[in-house]
């Protein structure tokens, strides 16, 4: 890919590895860095594919719940995190922006979990993928606080809204990125090359042509379409403050009654939680969707609710 590709991906100075998408970055990341015996730590709720990858690289999955207020929305407890480390600990897995909650960790919260990794001799996987996807400040990226123990791990999908082309990356401490490229080998081989070349060209002119603020305009008038559609409708929404997703309650609504009845999906809280219990009533709902079709989910959502009273 092109020599500019650390400066595109903000990740000067690191080893990059070039992956099908980021979900082959965390695979090839959880093949290389834990096995048999080792523990992996997460917040809870958690990306779908964190537990399986981990289990399926022998390791145990550790989840920590984050909490949930009513008022003043989503929160962890580094507390917490520094009580479920053990002498089987290997890593933490980050993913800031946080899909399912919209979470921005601070740079104090950041600073907590860092000092928490030197401590124990962790390594850190900070899932960044919605990166440039922010409601607010600029989310700070860990490895600019930690890189000597910090794999960033990116997706061309997410910040060119480009999916279906499977390009994604990890950047890792100077020095280690061979290790992760043998790993990787043997995963899929490689990123299909033209693809590979299409982000590699399509990289600078996103950075340099105002294309992510255009992108960020564009989600966050979505985002306030979704969110005051659904408060005027009754729901409590937990307003994100990164990624394309928000997450809400609502006293009578349950993803299995929206789906059937009103005809809009949303996930269920549940399908985030593997250890600990979802909030009553979570549910995730995506502004991925055209401005169209937010407004055609709000109108099924108003019928279903005066259906209702
Ligand atoms: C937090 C998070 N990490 C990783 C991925 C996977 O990204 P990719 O499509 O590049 O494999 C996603 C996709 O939804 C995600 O939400």
């Amino acid at each position: 890919m092109a020599t500019t590709l650390g400066a595109d991906l903000g990740v000067d100075g690191a080893d990059i590895t070039v992956t099908c998408g980021a979900t082959e970055a965390l695979d090839v990341l959880a093949l290389s860095l834990y096995g048999p015996g080792d523990e992996v730590l997460m917040l809870e709720p958690v990306f779908d594919v964190y537990i399986p990858q981990a289990r399926l690289a022998g390791a145990t999955p550790v989840t920590v719940p984050m909490r949930l207020d009513p008022v003043t929305g989503w929160s962890f407890d580094p507390g917490a995190l520094g009580a479920a480390v053990t002498p089987r600990t290997r890593a933490l897995l980050l993913n800031s922006p946080f899909n399912p909650t919209g979470t921005v960790f601070t740079p104090d919260e950041l600073a907590d979990i860092v000092a928490l990794a030197r401590q124990h001799d962790l390594w850190i996987i900070s899932d960044e993928v919605y990166d440039e996807l922010y409601f607010g400040e600029r989310p700070v990226s860990v490895r600019t606080l930690a890189p000597e123990r910090t794999f960033t791990v990116g997706s061309a999908g997410k910040r060119l809204e480009a999916t279906g082309w499977r390009v994604g990356w990890i950047a890792a401490p100077p020095g280690l990125g061979a290790g992760l490229s043998g790993m990787r080998q043997l995963t899929s081989f490689c990123s299909p090359a033209p693809l590979q070349a299409a982000v590699a060209a399509a990289l600078p002119i996103a950075r340099q042509d105002g294309f992510y603020d255009t992108l960020r305009a564009g989600y966050a008038e979505r985002l306030a379409l979704l969110s005051g559609g659904l408060r005027d409708l009754g729901a409590s929404v937990f307003e994100p403050r990164g990624t394309y997703f928000l997450t809400a309650r609502h006293t009578h609504w349950t993803a299995g009654s929206l789906v059937e009845q009103a005809g809009v999906a949303v996930i269920p809280g549940e399908a985030f939680y593997v250890r600990h219990t979802a909030p009553q009533g979570l549910l995730r709902v995506a502004f991925c969707k055209s401005t169209e079709d937010i407004h055609l989910a709000l109108e099924r959502l108003e019928r279903y609710v005066r259906s209702q009273s």
